[in-house]
């Protein structure tokens, strides 16, 4: 084992970043790869290029600790290598493992013997061995012999600030237990949180993908029962919180416009078409997908319904939209439900307002009270504070004909006596 408290990061996103910002703090030399120029000046600078609150971490990054570059060259002294580059997938759902591939094949060019690799990025099972470890074996290097590779899933939460990447408990399989021990040791030195040894590298990749999917089930199951309980004229939010006093076999979750981020609306593809290849179709996943996909347009037939009540059609109505974030108070759009809002909209001729505090440079309206000027009827789409806040007379005095609430973060109830129509995601 090499051991010189060096550690190669490579992908400064999120994960990336506030892990190098973990490690710096807790004296490793970091090296910092990227392939994206405009991270590595701006971190270079001293700028962190998204933002990293929990625990102060990007402090690191003002003091200059972290060093970025685009050449892997810098790896090849470093005790540990962490590659945690994105794992997307394609417009039809496809898995796009480019990313982890072309890492790999940049860090089997400067990889040496005792060195730990530890792959990050979220992967269905198998990936490790049948995709990381023959392309770092293109170095003449045999993992588990030469070199040790582990798979250690990051389950950061960004804008999260009780769970952070210091504090969450992790889990760590190895291609054999030296690796996994070894892995388990470094983990332990950075992080406050347990980290617990999983018995192969599969099962390390599996846990993540089976805590995102059964989110994404969950999630899907309250989705549904929203548009049924909308027919029914129950409302799904008083129902899960009353189901919630049960102090045993119950988990609340909630519906909303739409399920985002880079996490469970794309981890679940990646299980369903790796056991694919297998010859099992995952049905359950699948329609889980299905319906949190569905959910914009469900979002806008409620904007249709809620605007014929008012004689008026989309088509040329001032639509304000709050919110492109894919959750509350923070930047990250990715996969963000109120992208395919805006499309179906515009798609049937609506006028549309957007606007996200935190996202201003795609916001087309200056404010939130130049969204309201202009409107006749809202979507909230994210739930930031800012929105939250939107009372009934805020709505009154702006002439506002309805809002379509996509997170349920209005107070209901104040609707109750008010010309403005309200309408939640199944309440
Ligand atoms: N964002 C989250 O909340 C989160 C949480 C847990 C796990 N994950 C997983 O972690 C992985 C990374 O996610 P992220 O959110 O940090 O992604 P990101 O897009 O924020 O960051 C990835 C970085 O990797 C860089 N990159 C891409 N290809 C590269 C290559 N070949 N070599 C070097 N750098 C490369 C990109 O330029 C980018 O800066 C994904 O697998 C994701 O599913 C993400």
């Amino acid at each position: 084992m090499i051991e010189n408290k060096t550690v190669a990061i490579v992908g400064l996103g999120y994960v990336g970043l506030p892990l190098a910002c973990l490690c710096s703090r807790k004296g490793w030399q970091v090296e910092g790869i990227d392939i994206n120029k405009e991270t590595i000046a701006s971190i270079n600078k001293g700028v962190a290029p998204i933002a990293i609150e929990p625990g102060h971490l990007g402090e690191e990054i003002k003091k200059k600790k972290i060093k970025a570059a685009e050449d892997f060259k810098n790896i090849a002294d470093a005790q540990v290598i962490i590659i945690c580059v994105p794992t997307p997938v394609s417009d039809s759902y496809l898995p796009n493992l480019g990313p982890v591939k072309s890492a790999s094949q940049s860090v089997a060019k400067y990889l040496k013997k005792g060195q730990l690799v530890v792959l990050e990025s979220t992967v269905n099972p198998g990936v490790s061995i049948e995709v990381v470890k023959p392309i770092l074996e293109e170095s003449g290097l045999k993992a588990g012999k030469d070199f040790h590779l582990a798979h250690c899933p990051e389950r950061i939460d960004p804008g999260n600030e009780k769970w952070t990447v210091i504090n969450i408990p992790r889990v760590v399989g190895g291609i054999n237990k030296t690796s996994a021990k070894v892995a388990k040791d470094f983990y332990e030195e950075i992080l406050e949180g347990k980290v617990m040894m999983m018995k192969s590298l599969k099962e390390a990749e599996a846990v993540k993908i089976v805590e995102n999917s059964f989110r994404d089930i969950n999630i899907a199951f309250v989705n549904e029962l929203a548009q049924s309980f909308n027919k029914m004229d129950i409302d799904i939010v008083d129902v899960i919180n009353g189901a919630s006093t049960k102090p045993f076999s119950f988990l609340a979750h909630y519906p909303s416009c739409g399920v985002g981020g880079h996490c469970i609306p794309v981890d679940p593809y990646y299980l369903i078409e790796r056991a694919k290849a297998s010859g099992f179709t995952h049905e359950f996943l699948r329609l889980a997908r299905e319906i949190n996909n569905y959910m914009p347009t469900f979002t806008v037939d409620l904007i249709t319904q809620a605007l014929n009540d008012h004689q008026k059609s989309i088509k040329g109505t001032n639509i304000g939209i709050l919110g492109l974030a894919y959750k509350k108070n923070i930047s990250d759009t990715r996969e963000s439900p109120a992208y395919e809002i805006i499309d179906l909209l515009k798609k049937v001729g609506a006028e549309l307002h957007i606007y996200d505090p935190y996202v201003k440079d795609e916001s087309n309206a200056s404010s939130l009270a130049d969204v309201l000027k202009k409107s006749d009827c809202l979507v909230i789409a994210t739930d930031h504070d800012e929105f939250k806040g939107l009372s009934v007379a805020d709505l009154e005095k702006n002439n506002i004909l309805a809002v379509v609430d996509g997170k349920n973060c209005l107070d209901k109830d104040s609707f109750a006596k008010s010309k403005v129509d309200y309408q939640g995601i199944g309440r």
